[in-house]
């Protein structure tokens, strides 16, 4: 794993490139899109929470006692509707206990401005890991301002896993959000003039759904 931005963890493995570039290929289908997704979904689930607090606790084995561990934090995961959703059951597989918030932002072609439609979240976020999760950090817009919301509702240990960052995107969140550790899978070159990332993988939404 290593770091090219300081609020941005790379996440490598050989199974997310192949995974990657099955994304990328305008020819996927969403079945398969779908698939890849959840695949990728997992490995960054464990990454993001690989540093879960936990608490001591004795257990016994069918042969003695012993010592061992339970979560000693609650996990909300938080779906930006709807690429986001392409994410979760990948996520849920690796903690299965976590609640699930959502909040639906859509961005708007012209302006690439994001604008809420949705928010829901479990009440109390205050001791809680949420995790803000997008495939797609572009103008960083949308992650922003969801990152916004759940700050409102007192979240304080918050990560956000996207899968594939424009380095615009990275840098408004650095300098907005600069506590959010960011997780994600690739830094592409650059965003095109319609706040498309390149090279990208198109619209994520439309590809999990087959809404193109
Ligand atoms: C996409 C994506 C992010 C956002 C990223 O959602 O899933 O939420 O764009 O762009 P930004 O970093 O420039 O804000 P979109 O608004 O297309 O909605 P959709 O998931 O419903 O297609
Ligand atoms: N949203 C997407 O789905 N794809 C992009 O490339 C940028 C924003």
């Amino acid at each position: 794993m290593k770091k090219q931005f300081s609020n941005y963890i790379l996440v490598e493995h050989s199974l997310i490139k192949r995974d990657i570039s099955v994304l990328r290929d305008r020819k996927t289908k969403p079945e398969m899109f779908r698939s890849a997704l959840k695949r990728i979904s997992r490995i960054l689930a464990v990454e993001a929470s690989k540093d879960l607090k936990l608490a001591d606790i004795n257990i016994k084995t069918p042969l003695e006692n012993t010592a061992g561990y339970e979560l000693a934090q609650e996990v909300v995961l938080v779906p930006v509707l709807r690429a986001g959703l392409g994410m979760l059951d990948g996520f849920l597989e690796v903690i299965p206990d976590a609640k699930v918030g959502h909040i639906g932002l859509q961005r708007n072609e012209k302006t690439l401005l994001p604008s809420e439609y949705y928010f829901k979240t479990p009440k109390n976020l205050k001791q809680t890991r949420v995790i803000l999760i997008d495939p797609m950090l572009a103008t960083g817009g949308s992650s922003s301002q969801a990152l916004n919301f759940l700050k409102k509702k007192d979240a304080k240990d918050l990560v956000f896993v996207c899968l594939v960052a424009a380095p615009e995107g990275i840098k408004k969140l650095l300098e907005e959000h600069p506590n959010v550790k960011i997780y994600g899978a690739a830094i592409d070159r650059q965003l095109n003039i319609k706040g498309y990332i390149l090279p990208g993988l198109g619209d994520a939404g439309d590809r999990t759904f087959g809404t193109l």
